[in-house]
């Protein structure tokens, strides 16, 4: 599956009224949704998504700012999706994210960066998993 990624808009996003500006942008470079839900992840689902951070220094943070308000997450189609998505959206950190990214265009640090991409294949599939079921991928 290397035409398909998967993405969250951050609470961050939806709190500042992005949501419209950012979809419009994913769809104007050519990725096509294959689903898409406005959902609310609960504290023990945040935490397995990002179980490869529990270590980190900024987990509890993240769980925090992850769970603060709703998301909207997307299964997106496009040749080269994973790293095609990780240019459109750039750098974790806005602050080194090139000129025209979401994430330098949308997101105020690194903590609240406004959304996020799949980082492989193989993970995109394991997160597309995670938020959908067979029968809401069209
Ligand atoms: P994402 O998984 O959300 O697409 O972001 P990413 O690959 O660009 O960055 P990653 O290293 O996977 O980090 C996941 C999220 O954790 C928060 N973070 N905060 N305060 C910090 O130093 C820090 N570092 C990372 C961000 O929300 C980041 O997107
Ligand atoms: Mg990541």
């Amino acid at each position: 599956m290397s035409n398909i990624t998967f993405t969250m808009l951050k609470p961050d996003s939806i709190r500042n009224k992005n949501t419209g500006a950012i979809i419009d942008k994913i769809i104007k470079d050519g990725f096509v949704i294959k689903a898409m839900k406005f959902t609310r992840m609960t504290n023990e689902q945040a935490s397995n998504f990002y179980a490869i951070h529990k270590e980190r220094p900024f987990f509890n943070d993240l769980i925090e700012y992850m769970t603060s308000g709703p998301i909207v997450a997307a299964i997106l189609e496009k040749d080269n999706a994973v790293n095609d998505f990780r240019t459109l959206i750039g750098s974790t950190n806005p602050e080194e994210a090139a000129e025209g990214t979401i994430r330098k265009l949308f997101a105020k640090s690194i903590s609240e960066n406004a959304i996020h991409g799949s980082d492989s294949n193989e993970n995109a599939k394991i997160e597309c998993d995670f938020h959908f079921s067979e029968n809401e991928i069209f």
